[in-house]
């Protein structure tokens, strides 16, 4: 027997598929995704890709989901794969009975009757008697386009009228009643329609198929929205709305957000946000989460800008606490207070939202506000009271190492808090002023920044990137010993560094760390690595060839064109009289990325930004 469609689709996203392949071939990551040689066929440059859910071959033309690698790698079959990946999910694959037999068949056709009950939706929305219906979406600025796109539509009047449609398509009113589109009366005399004189939003799964409806009432009244019920085919638990388009779009790029209502994703995407998704009438659950960062490492969860929205938002982020890993972290925005995305969108458009999202927060800086929010803790049994509930919220994280970065920052922002007159959290509050410490410069909320300034925030940012990553040292140790950091501590703290690099030691950020706190500058580096204007690059998470892109960035606008050219002039001398191999080998590689931040230079690639915008650029790119 053929196993439930339900099944296979739970195997296939509890089972991520890089991991999988990496236990055959070496992946490295390709923007979102990752690529390697193929390990069906020899090859020395990699053609192999592997996306979200599925793996492609340009050499070969091998292609397949979870399952079929397995079955390819291994030479089993179906069911043996199956049952494998099934036992390291931790699923049990479901028997073949009869009656499971049965219960498939009727799963397969309800698919079957959801989308033809779409369609005779999508009719009555274009018959006199859904004229209101469409000028109401109409009124809400909905275009022809996104009409279609969203396949919105028209209940009728009930009275039976979904199933008088659908019958002569052969479908049956207990399959109707089986699908959500209608339930059996009370009286147990037949049956009744769930959504009358209501415009129907379609709920599709990620693989665009319909498996429930929404419908909203026109202008006010109770219940505002009417949602399909469970069925085998919709969990309200695990769909969102808007992921099979959300899906596409951050394919190609789009940043992923969830947002509240149906009518908020329908207006984002109008808007040129092809990434918006919604839970479906409740608060984000675990699940959703799960699909989102099938979406995205990052996503964004936007919330209201009013006290239940910060609620809202310390609730989701400690559910996403246990499921953080170092590929997988989030972001909040938060609108402005008594706007929804889609009221945003229709009164300011699209810089509307995009402001928003460009406000949205790291989870690691967010959590600090949002779980001492309208709390201060005055006394010494509330601070240590709160000093306990931080050290407990980062336990939470399952992840060991991320864990304790969690609570180093966390205790961090305490600290600073207790010490200072009042509390600084929230974006860039930065300025809490430990005592002997020199205030940090928050790129994010600083005035007009001044030449110096931009360059000290570049200076920074580089020597944050050179912190975390002091494996990228040997590449880059020859330019940056002679570059102008525009400040003497700055300068001191990486004379420090290239000193433990001369040293020998391993090249690891810890030890690195040890030693600068060693030497008298523990306070600079972590006001320095807390600084939340600091790109991507810098955190200790980044991937690598993010850091060094970023690092290259970095270097290239600090050092100018002319001593660019310098440099490069001065490497390809090295790489010409250099005997030992390994000498030559960095002399070429340093000889590469300096041609390339020229040329990326005389393009004009980073005219007219200033530090602050450089370095959330670099931080937005990183993060694709
Ligand atoms: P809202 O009340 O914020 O509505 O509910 P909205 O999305 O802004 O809708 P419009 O703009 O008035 O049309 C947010 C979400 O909560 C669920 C729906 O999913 C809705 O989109 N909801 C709301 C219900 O499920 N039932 C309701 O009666 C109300
Ligand atoms: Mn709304």
């Amino acid at each position: 027997m053929a196993l439930p469609p339900q099944f296979l689709d739970e195997l296939r996203a509890r089972t991520p598929l890089a991991p999988l392949i990496q236990r055959k071939t070496r992946l490295t990551k390709s923007g979102r995704n990752w690529k390697g040689c193929c390990p069906f066929h020899g090859e020395k440059t990699p053609s192999f890709y592997v996306y979200d859910d599925h793996f492609h071959c340009f050499g070969c033309g091998a292609h397949g989901d979870a399952i079929t690698f397995v079955m390819k790698a291994e030479g089993q079959g179906f069911p043996e794969a199956v049952e494998r990946l099934a036992q390291e999910a931790g699923l049990e694959v479901p028997k073949a009975t009869p009656e499971a037999a049965a219960r498939e068949r009727a799963a397969r056709d309800l698919y079957g009757v959801l989308e033809a009950a779409a369609q005779a939706f999508q009719r009555r929305l274009r018959l006199p008697e859904g004229a209101e219906g469409l000028a109401y979406l109409r009124r809400r600025g909905l275009t022809e386009e996104t009409i279609a796109r969203f396949g919105l539509g028209w209940s009728g009047g009930g009275r039976g009228a979904i199933a008088a449609d659908l019958k002569s398509d052969g479908i049956t009113q207990e399959q109707l009643a089986e699908a959500g589109l209608i339930r059996e009366r009370e009286s147990g005399e037949g049956y009744s329609d769930l959504y009358f004189n209501r415009v129907i939003f379609p709920i599709r799964d990620r693989r665009g198929r319909v498996v429930s409806f929404g419908g909203r009432i026109l202008g006010d009244g109770q219940p505002k929205y009417v949602n399909g019920p469970e069925t085998a085919v919709f969990s309200k638990r695990r769909n969102l709305y808007g992921v099979d388009m959300a899906r596409e779009a951050a394919f190609r790029g789009a940043a992923v957000v969830a947002v509240e209502g149906y009518m908020d994703v329908i207006a984002l995407h109008q808007a040129g946000f092809g990434g918006a998704v919604a839970p479906l009438g409740t608060a984000l659950t675990p699940e959703q989460m799960e699909e989102l960062w099938r979406l995205s490492p990052e996503p964004v969860l936007c919330f209201d800008g009013d006290g239940a929205g910060a609620r809202a938002a310390a609730r989701a982020a400690e559910a996403a606490l246990p499921l953080l890993t170092t590929e997988r972290s989030l972001r909040l925005a938060t609108l402005p207070a008594g706007e929804d995305p889609d009221t945003l969108v229709s009164r300011r458009g699209q810089a509307g939202f995009q402001a928003v999202l460009d406000g949205a927060r790291p989870l690691s800086e967010a959590l600090y506000g949002l779980l001492t929010e309208g709390r201060p803790a005055a006394t010494p049994e509330q601070r240590a009271g709160l000093r306990n509930r931080l050290v407990e919220v980062a336990n939470q994280i399952a992840d060991k190492s991320l864990a304790a970065e969690y609570r180093r920052a966390l205790l961090d922002r305490f600290f600073e808090s207790t010490r200072a007159q009042k509390p600084a959290f929230g974006g860039g509050g930065g300025g809490g002023g430990r005592p002997g410490v020199r205030k940090v410069a928050v790129a994010r909320t600083r005035p007009a920044i001044t030449p110096g300034r931009a360059r000290i925030a570049q200076s920074r940012a580089l020597l944050a990137i050179t912190l975390r990553h002091p494996w990228l040292l040997p590449e880059v140790e020859e330019v940056f010993a002679g570059l102008d950091l525009g400040d003497p501590q700055l300068a001191d703290c990486r004379a420090c560094t290239l000193r433990w690099f001369a040293g020998g030691h391993e090249l690891d950020s810890i030890g690195l760390m040890d030693q600068l706190a060693r030497d008298g500058w523990g306070e600079l580096v972590s006001a320095l690595l807390r600084d939340p204007g600091l790109p991507e690059a810098a955190s200790p998470d980044a991937q690598p060839k993010d850091a060094l892109d970023a690092w290259w960035h970095f270097f290239g606008l600090l050092r100018g064109e002319a001593e660019l050219e310098e440099d490069r002039v001065a490497a390809q001398r090295d790489w010409d009289a250099a005997s030992d191999p390994a000498v030559q080998a960095r002399a070429q590689q340093r000889l590469i990325r300096l041609s390339q931040t020229l040329a990326a230079i005389r393009r004009g690639e980073w005219a007219e930004m200033d530090g602050a915008e450089a370095a959330g650029d670099a931080a937005a790119g990183s993060r694709h």
